[in-house]
């Protein structure tokens, strides 16, 4: 019986804890909440910079969110992004996030990376070799590439679906 009271304590605790950690912030429907931000998953292929604009001005849903292309800040984050994507499409679909090289790739040292929702560029999931600029021209970044399904450098004109991001709201 004692063991019974604790377990329920526990799970009532755990409930509350849910609740609190989560501030009883909102995503807007059909979005899901990772953290304090909220993922859509967008099917529409469309180029990076068409993305983008979408994730701004959602045609999805009508209305005006100011949301990004999504920015992924940790290997936790990432794999959820990929879970997002699959249970949509039911594989690991290449899928335009928000990264993109700054400056046209002029800076001159190195590349600078950075995500449009205006984020740090903390965390990486380049695949082996990547980013490799093929070509010369690849600005964008796109989760879900090739067989190691992490991230490529690729041409922003390409068209993927997409995962936009905004924050939570009261
Ligand atoms: C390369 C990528 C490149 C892509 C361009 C792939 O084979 O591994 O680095 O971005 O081709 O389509
Ligand atoms: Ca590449």
């Amino acid at each position: 019986m004692a063991m019974l009271t604790v377990l329920l304590l526990l799970s009532a605790a755990f409930a509350l804890g849910d609740a609190i950690s989560s501030g009883n912030r909102l995503c807007p429907r059909g979005w899901t909440q990772y953290g304090s931000r909220c993922f859509m998953f967008v099917k529409t292929a469309r180029t990076w910079p068409e993305a983008e604009a979408s994730c701004l001005l959602s045609t999805e849903i009508c209305i005006s969110l100011e949301a990004n292309l999504a920015s992924v800040h940790s290997s936790e984050e990432a794999q959820f992004l990929q879970g997002v994507v699959f249970s949509e499409t039911g594989e690991f679909t290449p899928t335009w996030i928000g990264g993109m090289e700054a400056f046209g790739g002029l800076v001159g040292k190195g590349r600078l990376w950075i995500w449009s929702d205006g984020s740090k560029f903390d965390y990486q999931n380049w695949n082996q070799e990547e980013p490799n600029n093929n070509g010369g021209r690849e600005q964008c970044i796109v989760m879900n590439f090739g067989g190691e399904q992490g991230w490529n450098d690729l041409e922003c004109g390409n068209v993927l679906p997409s995962v936009c991001v905004v924050e939570t709201f009261d």
